[in-house]
């Protein structure tokens, strides 16, 4: 069964960057221990896009969606929703979902 990839694409204005990325450098860094999880970046915009990705690879949706459901609430305490929590760096959030089809790693 092949991965998957799930994207959460962040609309961050840019006086917001610095702050999203800070709150990045202080996650909670619970996702790597989550059952099924394979990889995880955040990815700058650089030319083409102003929208930060949060990129993570799962072993299979079921996976995915047990972090959603539990871990990832705890690790997203300090996004800012609710109850005196800062407000949230990004303006718009939206998930992309994908298979990954093929792959491959450079030869050692
Ligand atoms: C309303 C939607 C979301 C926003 C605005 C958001 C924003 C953030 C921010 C600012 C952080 C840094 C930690 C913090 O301050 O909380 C974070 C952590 C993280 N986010 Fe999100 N997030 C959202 C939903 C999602 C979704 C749907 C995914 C999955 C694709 C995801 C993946 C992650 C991961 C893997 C981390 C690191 C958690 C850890 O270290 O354990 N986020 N997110």
């Amino acid at each position: 069964m092949p991965s998957i990839v799930k994207i959460n694409v962040l609309t961050v204005p840019d006086e917001q960057r610095e702050t999203l990325e800070k709150r990045f450098a202080s996650r909670a860094g619970a996702v790597e221990s989550s059952d099924g999880f394979e990889w995880f970046e955040l990815l700058r915009p650089v030319e083409g896009t102003d929208r930060y990705l949060v990129y993570t690879r799962w072993r299979d949706e079921a996976s995915f969606q047990a972090w959603m459901e539990g871990p990832m609430k705890a690790a997203h305490r300090g996004g800012g929703d609710a109850g005196g929590r800062p407000a949230p760096a990004a303006s718009d959030s939206q998930v992309w979902s994908f298979e990954v089809v093929q792959q491959a790693a450079p030869k050692s």
